[in-house]
């Protein structure tokens, strides 16, 4: 990470959510097509040109193609109008490929800004973390066992350990967490992908029941969600997950200290951060795209950190306009 330039002036809360919002209207209509490449595709075109039109000198520092080759927005790119302010960009255009693909709950469409050389950034894919809410904010420490952790978030939280609710990304490598978690006792919410949203429903108790997620998942996706963790006052702490010594090398030489445990000031030490979220399958943190008479309905999630505000914006898009910029037509070809 290099050092952190400038301070951004203006509020591009409202520019991002039409980002975000132009990404989840142009995945919606192949929700459940079962072509999640047709879907990113889609997405990051969109996403892609709605970021050109933000006032922004925008380097993409940290995104998502590599580990899926996706149609990715990639490393180093640069993204928005040339003006200042010069930030550093974290997007992930779907969020859920294959809850979309599938028409499962939870898929997002995810951008996050802050101050240039502020985020963390990594070629490696994965990252171990753990995420909780305000309440256990400072009590968590990644290099303790899951149950010194979990016995002391129920103790942050006031609740019995078995009270908890520790949302969990069910992959093999997440199989010995899982099995700690169950022997403590605690309720456990798998999901089969979307750990940003995982992330933010540990964040924010009030509007999930979630106390706590565990385990590992996208690197990109834990940036996006310590930007959003950061705003919202929740605490996360990360480690960088290596399936084989060739990516330890990785990480060695892009500097990192492999086994280093990440803050959340690690991951994002900007004090500037905006991010914007859109549902495209509707989920616990966000509603999906709905197509509503004249109208193609979106809900979305806007953060900022100078102001501590979370908005959640309803939007009703008129579905002529959407045609005529081609996020809705009318046929998709997915085959
Ligand atoms: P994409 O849809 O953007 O590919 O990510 C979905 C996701 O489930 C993330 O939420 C998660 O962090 C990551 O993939 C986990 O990766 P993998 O599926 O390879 O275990």
């Amino acid at each position: 990470m290099s050092e952190v330039k400038g301070k951004i002036n203006r509020n591009l809360a409202l520019e991002l959510l039409r980002v975000t919002e132009a990404g989840a209207l142009a995945a919606a209509p192949l929700q459940g097509r079962g072509n999640k490449e047709a879907a990113d595709l889609r997405a990051v075109e969109a996403i892609r040109e709605a970021l050109a039109d933000v006032d922004m000198k925008g380097t993409v520092v940290i995104g998502e193609g590599e580990k899926d080759k996706a149609p990715m927005l990639y490393f180093g790119e640069q993204i928005g109008n040339g003006l200042e302010p010069a930030v550093d960009v974290a997007v992930d255009p779907i969020e859920g490929t294959s809850l979309t693909a599938s028409g499962l709950p939870g898929a997002i469409s995810v951008v996050a800004l802050a101050e240039r050389g502020s985020m963390f950034t990594t070629h490696v894919p994965y990252m171990l973390k753990l995420v909780v809410g305000r309440r256990a904010r400072g009590v968590i420490d990644l290099d303790m066992p899951v149950e010194w952790n979990l016995l002391r978030i129920a103790g942050a939280e006031g609740l019995p350990v078995q009270e908890l609710t520790v949302v969990v990304l069910e992959r093999e490598r997440n199989r010995e967490i899982i099995a700690q978690i169950r022997d403590v006792g605690a309720r456990i919410k798998l999901i089969t992908a979307g750990d940003v949203a995982g992330a933010l429903e540990a964040t924010l108790e009030m509007r999930s029941g979630v106390h706590c997620m565990m385990g590992s998942g996208g690197a990109t996706e834990g940036v996006l969600a310590a930007c959003a963790i950061k705003t919202i006052g929740g605490d996360m702490q990360a480690r960088l997950f290596f399936r084989d010594e060739a990516e330890k090398d990785v990480a060695v030489k892009e500097g990192h200290k492999p086994n280093q445990v990440l803050c959340l000031d690690d991951l994002c030490s900007g004090t500037d951060i905006f991010f914007a979220a859109t549902g495209i399958t509707s989920g616990e943190l966000l509603k999906g795209v709905r197509y509503e008479d004249v109208y193609a309905y979106t809900q979305s999630m806007v953060l900022r950190s100078t102001s501590g505000t979370m908005r959640i914006v309803d939007a009703y898009h008129p579905i002529d306009n959407l045609r005529a910029k081609g996020l809705l037509p009318e046929q998709v070809a997915v085959r």
